[in-house]
């Protein structure tokens, strides 16, 4: 049996494999913010990015590294594919983490091998003990993956694994890289690796899927029944295509089922002790800062974190759940930090209220960021009654957006009702501060403060989809809008969030602009899908 850890150990990877996600973009401020908020989760793996993908990358993995993998943080991780430079940029990436992981791999599956890498399983043979060898010459702390485990010859598989573990690996991970398996098969592929590989015990079983069946989730509980002692997943279950297994989903399905999945670590059915160390209260706050930041929009009925996770909506489950929460409910929603504290402050209330609750939601704040934090907190106290929690998540996320921005948006304002042409005047301002004025008209007011910024910005794009939902009930609920915008088959996410829906998609599209501008001027290479032939050539 592989090494056992005594509890599950969570790898996140939305930082990396999330960002993965077509429209998920994140800036270094953006990626920070999400990686301290996994820090507070009590994640044990961050995986902060793909250091050889370009400046942005490194720099991100690197700050991330310094800023939150000291102490009794999580180890700060890095992706790089089984070449030296590769995994020579990870090393130096991570370099300031207290705790640091190189996560190496190589595609396993003769599909991969014969239409990717063109290189024959003996080459594969030749490539990771070297490489793997020699990440272990850098840090402490290898992981090694076969990527498309899920659709690997195992005889092949066993082979591979037992030389990365020779050569140093400490952690083993199989991927479900195209998320093609069922939950028995992947159940009894990890058996059969604990089985067949004769150095197992010495490295710990990971497991890492894609849910393009729908089926990651389920097919990690299998794998933790049969030994897999690590789950790699994302906030939301975000990630390439139909995303990745979700952390919050695999973390509440070992809480409430404690006592199914207690024997299969050697304990009594009834041991109260949790199954990993994620601090559950945590979630939901995570996976709206994940939410918002990214422009991923969570399904309102996605298990968990759903809008509707907790809403009873019928009256027969609305009677049961008000005579015994019990009869329709297995989650209390207070498990997973969903809370409705309104805070006791209005238009009159200070700074440091308005400072101490925010350092309650787990924002520790800088002078400056509170400043702005609390002057956006009285502009809004000013149109809004209630303030919730999530209106204060929603004015600090949007905070953290600003850096990096090209354009700012300035002023606008529109004229719009049932016999007028809608209408809009947008002032721009571009990177050198210099405001732009300019009126448009669309088919609605959106439409037409669309077409005004896009007049101004003179940035080629396409506007594929725009999306509102209020944060809070009531008629003075701010509004959050998401906006995708393509380029070139890619897509950027803006979110903004404001009492004023058409404000509101005016700092989402600014945002999405603003997005798009970076990464026309930092391109990033895939360390999945790019070619690895030259590099792999030099690498060895
Ligand atoms: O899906 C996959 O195989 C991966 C690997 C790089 C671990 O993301
Ligand atoms: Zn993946």
């Amino acid at each position: 049996m592989a090494k056992d850890p005594g509890r599950v150990l969570i790898f996140d990877t939305t930082l990396r494999d999330g960002e993965q996600s077509p429209g998920a973009s994140l800036n270094l401020e953006e990626k920070l913010a999400i990686a301290q908020q996994l820090a507070r989760l009590g994640v044990d793996v961050i995986e902060a990015g793909f250091p050889f993908a370009s400046q942005g990358d490194f720099a991100a993995v690197n700050r991330i590294a310094e800023q939150v993998g000291g102490g009794k943080g999580p180890i700060i991780c890095g992706l790089a594919r089984a070449s030296t430079k590769d995994i020579k940029a990870c090393a130096d990436a991570i370099e300031p983490a207290l705790n640091k992981r190189i996560h190496t791999f190589i595609a396993t599956s003769d599909i991969h091998l014969k239409h990717k890498l063109r290189k024959s399983r003996k080459e594969v043979m030749a490539i990771v003990p070297e490489m793997v060898g020699y990440a272990k010459s850098l840090v402490e702390d290898v992981e090694f993956s076969c990527e498309d485990a899920g659709r690997s010859d195992p005889e092949f598989l066993y082979e591979v694994i037992e030389l990365a573990i020779n050569a140093g690996a400490n952690t083993i991970n199989i991927p479900d890289t195209v998320g093609y398996t069922t939950p028995s098969e992947f159940g009894e592929l990890i058996s059969k690796i604990n089985k067949n590989v004769p150095n197992i015990n010495e490295a710990i079983l990971s497991v890492h899927g894609h849910n393009d069946l729908g089926l990651a989730v389920a097919n990690f509980l299998e794998a933790v029944k049969s030994g897999a002692r690590q789950l790699e997943c994302t906030v939301n279950g975000i990630g390439e295509r139909a995303g990745n297994a979700a952390l919050e989903e695999l973390v509440m399905g070992l809480h409430v089922r404690r006592s199914y999945f207690n024997p299969f670590f050697g304990r009594e059915a009834e041991s109260p002790t949790p199954l990993t160390a994620v601090r559950t209260e945590e979630i939901t706050k995570t996976s709206r800062l994940v939410s918002n930041l990214t422009g991923m929009v969570v399904q309102p009925n996605k298990a968990i974190v759903g809008a509707n996770a907790f809403a009873h909506e019928s009256g027969i489950h609305q009677d049961g759940v008000l005579k015994n929460r019990l009869t329709y409910e297995i989650v209390d929603a207070q498990t997973v930090g969903l809370t409705d504290n309104r805070i006791s402050l209005g238009k009159l209330s200070g700074r440091s209220a308005v400072r101490a609750r925010l350092e309650e939601l787990g924002y520790d704040l800088n002078r400056e960021d509170l400043n702005e934090a609390f002057s956006r907190f009285k502009d809004l106290a000013d149109r809004k009654r209630d303030i919730t929690d999530r209106d204060l998540e929603a004015i600090v996320s949007e905070q953290v957006q600003q850096p990096e921005s090209r354009f700012q948006l300035r002023l606008v304002q529109v004229s719009c009702g049932n016999s007028l042409k809608p209408t809009a005047t947008v002032t721009l301002a571009d990177q050198n501060g210099q405001d732009r004025t300019i009126a448009a008209v669309g088919t609605g007011p959106v439409d037409a403060v669309c077409s005004a910024l896009n007049s101004l910005a003179e940035v080629e794009n396409e506007l594929i989809e725009f999306s509102v939902k209020s944060v809070t009930e009531g008629i003075d609920a701010m509004g959050e809008v998401t906006i995708r915008l393509r380029k070139n088959g890619k897509l950027f996410s803006g979110h903004s969030a404001d009492t004023d829906v058409v404000v509101a998609a005016a700092n989402a599209f600014v945002n999405a602009l603003n997005r798009l501008v970076a990464a026309d001027q930092n391109t990033s290479i895939h360390p999945q899908k790019d070619p690895l032939s030259t590099n792999f050539k030099e690498g060895i």
